[in-house]
C-alpha cells in the first residue's frame, strides 16, 4: 500500500476493511474452537462502546488520566477477590497472557538479583505442558527453562519431579491451572509445598482458567485449590480477554504482596525527557482494553458469568461424551474445565482437521512430543455451545471420510525429513520440502495435514528455525 495522495472516504475505508476479512474464519457462526471468546451480542456491544470511549486516553500517566488508574485497580481487585487473595495481594493489567507471564518471570529474575545475588545463571522449573509464553520469557530475559516431563496418562506434572529439577540456581517454579493443551490442572497445592520448602517463588498460569474455574467452584463443581488460598503460590496470571470474555488486550498479573510486585515496576529519570514509570511492559497505552474489561465484569455480574460457565460446562460434557462414543477418537487425560484434546490411533488427526475445515470448522492441531501423541484441541466457549451437536455430527462423518482416504505416509515423510536433515544445508533442504507441501512465503495453504506431518517429524530446534524463516518471508 502507498498512502493515497488524497484521503479516501469513511465508506470506502470501512468497506475495504470488511473486504480484508473475507478469507477469515467465520467466528460469529461459532465454528472456531479457539482464539475467540464471544460473550454474545449485548455484552459485546457494551464492551465495544466502553472500549471505544477510552480509546484515546493514555495509561502512561495516572496523574493525568486518573480514570485509568481507577479502571485498572477496580478490575485487578475484582480478579484478586475471585482468586481469593487478601488485602496484601496486588496486581496490574497487561495486554495479554504473554505479557503477564513475561512480567512474572522478570519479577522473579529481578527479585533474585536483589535477594539472591549469588545466582548468576537463573533457572525456572516448568512442566512440559506449560505455555510457550514461558519459553518466550526465558528467551527474552535470559532465564534458563528447566522443563519437567509430565505423566503421560494424566498430562499433569508430578510435584516430586518438579522438586528433583530444582538446583541452587532455581528462582521460580511454574504450573498451570489448567494447561491449554489438555485442559488439566497441575497439582498446585503440592507444588506450593515444594516452593515453600525451597524458599522459591511459584507462579500459577491461570490465563485460561483463573476466571472460569473460580466461577465453576462457586457453582459447586469440584475444583482443586489453585489460587492464593495455596500458601506457596506467589503470583497468578489470569486473562480477562479469554474466559472473562473481555475485548482482546487485557490480562491480570497478580502477586501475593507488594514486596514481590515492586520488582516488576520500572522507573527512569536518566534522560532529558519526561519521567517514565512503567509497572508493565508498555508505556503509552490505550484505555480501551481496561474499560472493556471493567464494562463486561459489571455488565455480566456474577450471575451472568455463572450462567455462561454453567452452560459452557454442560456443553463441554456433552461434547466429551460424544467424542467418547467414537471409537476412533480418544480424549486425553481428564479435562478440568471446558478445554480438551483428543488423539486417534486409527486415523490421521491432521487430515480430520482439514476435513472439518472444509465444513467451516476450525479445530487446532497440536504436535506430538516424545511422551504425548499428536492431537486436536477444542476450547468450548459461550459463542460455540449452540454448535456442539452439529460439531459432533460432522466429526463422526469426517472420521469416516478420512478412513476412506489414502492415509498420509508418515514413514515416508519422516524419511524425507531425515534426508533433508542429512543434507549439507538442512535448512534450505527443509525449506524446499515445505514449499513442495504448499507452505511458501506468501500464501497460507488450504490443507494443513501434510505440512503438519512434516513439522511434527522435525526436531523442535529446526522446526523453530523453519517457522521463523517462514514468518520472515510472510510479512514485509
Ligand atoms: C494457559 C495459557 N497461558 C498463556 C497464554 C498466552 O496468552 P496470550 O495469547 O493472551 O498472550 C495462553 C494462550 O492461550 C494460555 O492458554
Amino acid at each position: 500500500m502507498l498512502i493515497p495522495e488524497k484521503g479516501l472516504s469513511k465508506e470506502e475505508i470501512l468497506t475495504t476493511l470488511q473486504l480484508f476479512k473475507s478469507r477469515d474464519l467465520d467466528w460469529k457462526a461459532g465454528k472456531v474452537w479457539c482464539y475467540v471468546y464471544n460473550p454474545g451480542e449485548d455484552p459485546a456491544e457494551v464492551t465495544r462502546e466502553a472500549y471505544m470511549s477510552f480509546l484515546t486516553e493514555n495509561g502512561l500517566d495516572p496523574s493525568v488520566f486518573p480514570s485509568m488508574l481507577k479502571l485498572e485497580t477496580d478490575v485487578v481487585r475484582a480478579v484478586i477477590n475471585l482468586l481469593r487473595g487478601d488485602e496484601n495481594s496486588v496486581g496490574h493489567l497487561t495486554t495479554g497472557g504473554t505479557e503477564s507471564i513475561m512480567l512474572a518471570v522478570k519479577t522473579a529474575r529481578d527479585m533474585a538479583r536483589a535477594t539472591k545475588p549469588h545466582i548468576k545463571e537463573p533457572e525456572m522449573v516448568l512442566p512440559k505442558t506449560a505455555h510457550a509464553a514461558f519459553h518466550k520469557a526465558a528467551h527474552y530475559l535470559s532465564v534458563k527453562p528447566v522443563v519437567v516431563d509430565i505423566d503421560p496418562e494424566t498430562f499433569k506434572v508430578r510435584a516430586e519431579e518438579m522438586e528433583k529439577a530444582i538446583t541452587e540456581n532455581t528462582i521460580l517454579l511454574i504450573a498451570s491451572a489448567p494447561s491449554y493443551s489438555q485442559g488439566v490442572i497441575d497439582p498446585i497445592a503440592e507444588i506450593g509445598n515444594v516452593a515453600q520448602r525451597h524458599n522459591l517463588l511459584f507462579h500459577v498460569d491461570g490465563c485460561v482458567g483463573g476466571l472460569h474455574l473460580s466461577f465453576m467452584r462457586k457453582l459447586g463443581y469440584d475444583v482443586p485449590d489453585f489460587d492464593f488460598t495455596v500458601s506457596g503460590v506467589t503470583s497468578i496470571s489470569t486473562d480477562l480477554h479469554k474466559y472473562g470474555y473481555a475485548a482482546k488486550g487485557c490480562s491480570a498479573i497478580m502477586y501475593r504482596s507488594k514486596d514481590i510486585r515492586k520488582y516488576q515496576i520500572f522507573a527512569c529519570t536518566d534522560t532529558t525527557g519526561y519521567t517514565l514509570i512503567n509497572p508493565t511492559m508498555l508505556s503509552s497505552k490505550t484505555g480501551g482494553p481496561m474499560a472493556g474489561a471493567w464494562a463486561i465484569l459489571n455488565f455480566l455480574g456474577e450471575q451472568g458469568y455463572k450462567k455462561i460457565v454453567g452452560e459452557v460446562q454442560e456443553a463441554t460434557q456433552h461434547l466429551i461424551d460424544g467424542v467418547h462414543t467414537m471409537e476412533d477418537l480418544q480424549v486425553l487425560g481428564e479435562p478440568a474445565m471446558c478445554m480438551f484434546s483428543f488423539k486417534s490411533d486409527t486415523i490421521n488427526v491432521y487430515q480430520l482437521a482439514d476435513e472439518m475445515s472444509k465444513r467451516g470448522w476450525y479445530i487446532q492441531g497440536q504436535f506430538s512430543t516424545p511422551l504425548t501423541p499428536r492431537n486436536l484441541h477444542i476450547s468450548v466457549t459461550h459463542g460455540t455451545v449452540h454448535n456442539v451437536d452439529a460439531l459432533l455430527q460432522d466429526l463422526r462423518e469426517c472420521v469416516e471420510i478420512v478412513k476412506a482416504k489414502t492415509p498420509i505416509d508418515s514413514d515416508a515423510i519422516r524419511g524425507m525429513v531425515g534426508a533433508a536433515l542429512q543434507s549439507p544445508d538442512p535448512e534450505a533442504a527443509f525449506g524446499q520440502l515445505a514449499a513442495s507441501a504448499g507452505l511458501t512465503g506468501t500464501e497460507l495453504p488450504s490443507e494443513m495435514a501434510f505440512i503438519n506431518e512434516v513439522l511434527d517429524a522435525l526436531p523442535d530446534e529446526l522446526c523453530n528455525v523453519f517457522l521463523v524463516n517462514y514468518f520472515n518471508d510472510l510479512y514485509v
